[in-house]
């Protein structure tokens, strides 16, 4: 096993730093303190309220290993199983482990920054004033989030790799169109959901203190992001036409697809070499995959249902990915997704479960102070 904090991480492929896209949209200035919609100043209230310092609630100073930095079971390695992957030597199993954490976590940094970027326009784009107060809110919670996922992963593992083409592809479809709500469908609906199925398969699975704790806080925010997307979309959606509701399906169908599909760490296995085709190939029939595709589905689709995106071209694209079926899901949905309540049950239900993780000792002497509000 290897302990040390790295230096120097290595960032690896092509499309590492190069990623722009230009602006679409107008900024609008809304008309002063009028039209108070009580849901989001609440959400606004709790988003200044709950904020938190990475540098301080976690402690860095953990030691992880970097044959598997996050402590993850092999049954989450997508190769892991294979005949190719009984033929690695241990040491080339490691750097698997050691990989995967990177672009995993890599992605998750990439989506905290476009997010970042898409809510600040959202910031400008939204037409009240309170949503504009929410969304300040949650650009200072993904700056957090871009924030310990890149020290988390310089310090930590040492790898970092670029933003895969699939999530660049949907950003720059978010930021270049004009019209305000597809940035809230694409970063609320989407990305959050994306990040909320990940976080959770990674604080349930993995056994590395400082990345548990790190997912309890981050997940804790996105239950309150999600909320936001569903509020300020069903708001919205309730008054188009059917014509502009099947654009918004396709686009949000579109979205599904890239994180279906081509979401298997396909420049990881280039790097890697060993037979990158039969790599990605097995990565794409694997368990571990089809068991984020479940967790990603049973929040997106019922949280496209709940604004009003379940029409026929939804439905349609959704029976082909073979996920329609989520749509029918109601309480048995995670808590983190139930957001028509008072108190913000998702947020109360990750605090819990983080104190939980804390008291259950998995997170003992990894959250500095130990302070959860
Ligand atoms: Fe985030
Ligand atoms: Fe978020």
């Amino acid at each position: 096993m290897t302990y040390r904090d790295v230096t120097q991480p290595e960032v690896l492929s092509d499309f590492a730093g190069s990623w722009a896209a230009p602006l679409g949209g107008t900024a609008l200035f809304a008309p002063a303190l009028s039209g108070h919609d009580e849901q989001t100043l609440r959400l606004y209230a709790k988003g200044k309220q709950r904020q938190w310092d990475g540098a301080v609630r976690l402690d860095w100073s953990t030691p992880v290993n970097q044959d598997n930095p996050l402590g993850m079971p092999d049954s989450t390695v997508w190769i892991a199983g294979s005949p190719l992957w009984d033929r690695l030597p241990e040491q080339e199993r490691a750097a698997v482990r050691r990989h995967t954490a990177a672009w995993t976590y890599s992605q998750l940094l990439n989506g905290e920054q476009l997010s970042l970027i898409g809510v600040a326009k959202m910031v400008q784009t939204v037409p009240d004033l309170d949503s504009k107060f929410y969304a300040s809110t949650q650009v200072v919670d993904e700056a957090r989030h871009t924030e310990v996922f890149g020290r988390y992963i310089d310090e930590k593992i040492g790898v970092r790799y670029g933003i895969t083409p699939s999530l660049g592809a949907l950003f720059e479809n978010v930021l270049t169109e004009s019209r305000w709500d597809f940035a809230a469908l694409g970063v609320q609906i989407l990305i959050e959901n994306m990040g909320l199925a990940s976080f959770a398969v990674q604080r349930e699975l993995a056994s590395e203190p400082l990345a548990i704790a790190l997912n309890s806080y981050v997940m804790e925010d996105e239950a309150r992001h999600v909320a936001f997307g569903r509020i300020l979309l069903r708001r919205y959606y309730k008054d188009l036409t059917a014509a502009e509701l099947a654009e918004r399906e396709e686009f949000a169908l579109e979205g599904c697809w890239a994180l279906r599909d081509r979401f298997v760490g396909e420049e990881m296995w280039r790097n890697l070499d060993y037979g990158a085709e039969e790599c990605i190939k097995l990565a794409r029939s694997s368990a571990a995959l089809r068991e984020y595709r479940r967790r990603l589905f049973m929040r997106i689709v019922p949280a496209c249902r709940d604004v009003g995106l379940l029409g026929p071209v939804m439905q349609k694209g959704l029976a082909k990915m073979g996920v329609l079926g989520f749509g029918k899901l109601g309480d048995g949905l995670p808590d983190s997704d139930r957001t028509d309540d008072e108190d913000l049950q998702p947020e109360r239900t990750a605090r819990q479960e983080i104190a939980s993780a804390i008291s259950d000792g998995r997170t003992s002497g990894c959250v500095a102070g130990a302070d959860v509000p």
